[in-house]
C-alpha cells in the first residue's frame, strides 16, 4: 500500500531539525521495541546535519538503543570517505562522533564505498543491502532530502530507471560536481515502513508543491521526489519557507511516542 503524504510545516530550520529528532526517536524507538534491531538510511546533503548535531547529543542521544541500529546511506557521491562532499564524512563529523560513547557497532555503518567508483561501488554496495537489509529490503526508517528540480537521494530527474528494475543500488550522474553518484533505487527505498523528507529554504518551495502534487500537470513530469511512496509511512517535515506554496498542509499526528530503549 503507498500511502499519502503527511506534511508538518515547522517555523525556521531549527525546530524542523527538532521535529525531525523526535520522530527519528519515536519511530526506532518502536521498531527496536518490536523486533530488537532498526535499519536507518541516512540523508546526505546538508539538511540533515542540524538533525545528525541533535542525535549525537544529549537527550536525543540516550532515548535511543543505537547497539541496535543498522546505519545505511540513501546515496552517495564517488569521493574518498574523508573528501568535504562525502555525504559519509557529514555524518561521521556530527552523528557518528557522537554515537561511539553509546556503542554503535562499527560493523552496523554501512557506508557506500564512493571511492572504489560508481560501478564498483553500486555492487558493492547492493550485496550489503541485500544481505544486511533483505531483498527487497525493508528499511525501518529513511531519512531524505530534496534538491531544487525535485530530485532526491542521488536519483534525477534526467535519471533513466529510477525504480531500478529490481536492483537495488545503481550509478547515477549528477548535474552538478561530484558528478558521479550511488543512490539508493526507488525500489528500495520504497520498501520502507517509515520515510520522512527534511525540506528547508525558499528555493525549495517550488520542487515541494510539484513533489506534493499541488502543481498541475502531467504525472509523467513529476519530479524524482513525488515517487517515494513507501510502504508505511511518508512524512514531509518543511520550514515555513519551503512550505510556503503549498495551498493546504495537513496537520500531522503527534510523533511516534518513543519507547524507552531496552
Ligand atoms: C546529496 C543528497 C541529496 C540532497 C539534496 C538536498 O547527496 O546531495 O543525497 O539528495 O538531499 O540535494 O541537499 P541540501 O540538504 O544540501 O539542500
Amino acid at each position: 500500500m503507498n500511502v499519502e503524504p503527511l506534511v508538518r510545516v515547522l517555523e525556521d530550520s531549527a525546530a524542523l531539525a527538532e521535529a525531525a529528532a523526535e520522530e527519528v526517536v519515536g519511530v526506532l524507538g518502536a521498531a527496536v521495541a518490536a523486533r530488537g534491531k532498526v535499519s536507518l538510511v541516512l540523508a546526505g546533503g546538508s539538511t540533515p546535519r542540524e538533525l545528525y548535531r541533535r542525535l549525537a547529543g544529549s537527550p536525543w542521544r540516550e532515548r535511543v538503543d543505537w547497539g541496535a541500529v543498522e546505519l545505511y546511506w540513501g546515496d552517495e557521491r564517488c569521493v574518498a570517505a574523508d573528501d568535504p562532499a562525502s555525504n559519509y564524512r557529514m555524518a561521521s563529523e556530527t552523528l557518528l562522533a557522537g554515537l561511539e560513547a553509546v556503542g554503535v557497532e562499527p560493523a552496523a555503518v554501512h557506508r557506500i564505498a564512493g571511492e572504489l567508483g560508481a560501478e564498483e561501488a553500486v555492487r558493492d554496495y547492493d550485496r550489503t543491502v541485500r544481505e544486511m537489509a533483505g531483498d527487497p529490503p525493508r528499511f525501518d526508517l529513511v531519512l531524505l532530502g530534496m534538491g531544487e528540480d525535485g530530485h532526491t537521494a542521488s536519483l534525477f530527474p534526467a535519471t533513466v530507471d529510477p525504480e531500478g528494475s529490481g536492483r537495488l543500488a545503481i550509478a547515477t550522474v549528477a548535474p552538478v560536481a561530484p558528478h558521479e553518484r550511488v543512490s539508493l533505487t526507488l525500489g528500495a527505498l520504497n520498501g520502507a515502513e517509515t520515510v520522512v523528507f527534511l525540506v528547508a529554504g525558499a528555493d525549495k518551495a517550488e520542487a515541494v508543491a510539484r513533489a506534493l502534487g499541488q502543481v498541475s500537470g502531467d504525472p509523467a513530469d513529476a519530479p524524482p521526489a513525488a515517487r517515494v511512496r513507501p510502504r508505511g509511512r511518508l512524512l514531509w517535515l518543511l520550514d515555513r519557507e519551503a512550505a510556503r506554496l503549498l495551498r493546504a498542509t495537513i496537520d500531522v499526528a503527534p510523533p511516534m511516542a518513543a519507547e524507552a530503549p531496552r
